[in-house]
C-alpha cells in the first residue's frame, strides 16, 4: 500500500464462520488473492457480524484465528493487502450506529438475507436486522470504491449505496458510493449435487482437511442419480463430481466424456477428483501448518493490518464527527 500511484481501494469482509471449503476458495478467496496486486486491498475478518451467529467467546477466537491462517495459506500476503479483524477497529461499529440514525427500518426489514436467516432459525436479533448497515460502514469507513462479493450479497451492496446517499443527503458528500465487483466464479454446488456448497447446508469439502478426510467426503458425493449400474451412461452436466473436475485439470472434457460413454465409473472419477483436490491444496496445507506453528504470527499480521488502515479510518471519522457534530470539536484539547 506504499505505492506512489493511487490505486482504487477494495474492501471485502469474511465471516469467521468455520473451516474454509471449496466454495469459499473458488468463489471468493482466489479472487481476493488476485485483487491484492491490482488494488489497495483491505480484507476484514468480520467478527462483529459473526456475533449474530457465534455465541461463545472461545469459539469466536478460534474461528477468527483459523480464518486468518486459511487466508494466509491460500495466498493473501500482508505486504500486499491489509488483513484486519473488524473489532480491532471499533469505529466500524460507531459508524454503523451513525448510519442507523439515517436508515429507515423498512429498508433493513425488506433485505432478503435478513428474511432468509430469520426463517432459517437464526436468532432474530437487532444485530441480524442491522447486519447490512454494519456492512455498509465496513466498506465506506475506508471510502473503498469496489467490493468483491458473491451474487448473494448484491442486495447488501445496493443497500450500502442507499445508506451512503441518505447520509450524504443529510450531511454533505462525504462518502463515495461503493460498487460491487462480482466474480465470474460459477456457483459451486456441494457434495449433495443440488445445493450451493455452504456450511449451513452441511455439504462442504473443506480444503484443509487431511487427505483421508477429503477422500472420504468426495467418495460419498452424490453423482448422477440416474446412473445406477456401472455400464449405464452418465450425465456429466448433472454430476457435480464431473463439474468440479473443471477446476482441477485441462482434461476435464475427456473425464466428462468417460462418464458419458461409461468408459469410466463414478468411483474412479471420484478417486481422481479427491487426489487432485489434495494435490492442489498440498502446498497451501504445508504453508498453513508452518504458519500455525508460530503462535504469535496471526496476531502480528492483524496488528500490522490494523496499524496500516487506522489512519484511513481516522481521517474518515474526523470528517463524520465534524459533519454530524458529535465528539469533541476539532482543535480543542481535553
Ligand atoms: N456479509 C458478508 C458475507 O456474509 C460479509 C461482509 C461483512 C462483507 N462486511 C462486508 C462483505 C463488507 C463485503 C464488504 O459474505
Amino acid at each position: 500500500m506504499t505505492e506512489t500511484t493511487v490505486r482504487e481501494r477494495v474492501f471485502s469482509g469474511i465471516q469467521p464462520s468455520g473451516a474454509s471449503h471449496l466454495g469459499n476458495y473458488l468463489g471468493a478467496q482466489v479472487n481476493y488473492v488476485a485483487l491484492q496486486d491490482q488494488y489497495e486491498a483491505i480484507y476484514g475478518i468480520v467478527d462483529y457480524h459473526a456475533l449474530t451467529s457465534v455465541h461463545e467467546g472461545e469459539q469466536m477466537r478460534r474461528l477468527t484465528h483459523e480464518m486468518v491462517l486459511d487466508l494466509l495459506a491460500v495466498g493473501l500476503d500482508p505486504d500486499h493487502c491489509a488483513l484486519i479483524r473488524q473489532s480491532d477497529l471499533p469505529e466500524h461499529a460507531e459508524l454503523a450506529w451513525i448510519f442507523n440514525t439515517c436508515v429507515p427500518v423498512s429498508w433493513v426489514e425488506r433485505t432478503p438475507t435478513y428474511k432468509e436467516k430469520r426463517d432459517e432459525g437464526v436468532e432474530n436479533s437487532m444485530g441480524l436486522l442491522d447486519y447490512p448497515v454494519l456492512q455498509a460502514a465496513d466498506i465506506v469507513i475506508y471510502k473503498a470504491s469496489r467490493v468483491p462479493i458473491g451474487k448473494d450479497q448484491a442486495a447488501h451492496l445496493e443497500l450500502s449505496r442507499e445508506i451512503v446517499r441518505a447520509f450524504n443527503r443529510r450531511y454533505g458528500p462525504i462518502f463515495p458510493e461503493p460498487q460491487a465487483v462480482f466474480t465470474d466464479a460459477p456457483v459451486v454446488l456441494g457434495t449433495d449435487g443440488v445445493r450451493k456448497m455452504s456450511k449451513s447446508a452441511g455439504n462442504t469439502i473443506p480444503i484443509f482437511a487431511d487427505p483421508d478426510e477429503i477422500r472420504r467426503i468426495v467418495q460419498k458425493m452424490v453423482t448422477d442419480p440416474q446412473r445406477i449400474k456401472r455400464t449405464d451412461p452418465g450425465r456429466p452436466e448433472v454430476c457435480n463430481v464431473c463439474q468440479l473436475h473443471r477446476f482441477f485439470g485441462e482434461d476435464y472434457l475427456q473425464i466428462q466424456d468417460g462418464e458419458r460413454t461409461a468408459r469410466t465409473g463414478c468411483v474412479e472419477t471420484k478417486e481422481l477428483l479427491a487426489e487432485r483436490i489434495i494435490e492442489r491444496f498440498r502446498p497451501m496445507r504445508v504453508r498453513r501448518e508452518e504458519l500455525a506453528a508460530d503462535p504469535g504470527h496471526v496476531e502480528r499480521v492483524l496488528a500490522a493490518g490494523a496499524a496500516k488502515v487506522r489512519p484511513i479510518l481516522e481521517a474518515t471519522m474526523r470528517e463524520v464527527r465534524e459533519a454530524t457534530g458529535i465528539g469533541r470539536p476539532a482543535g480543542t484539547t481535553s
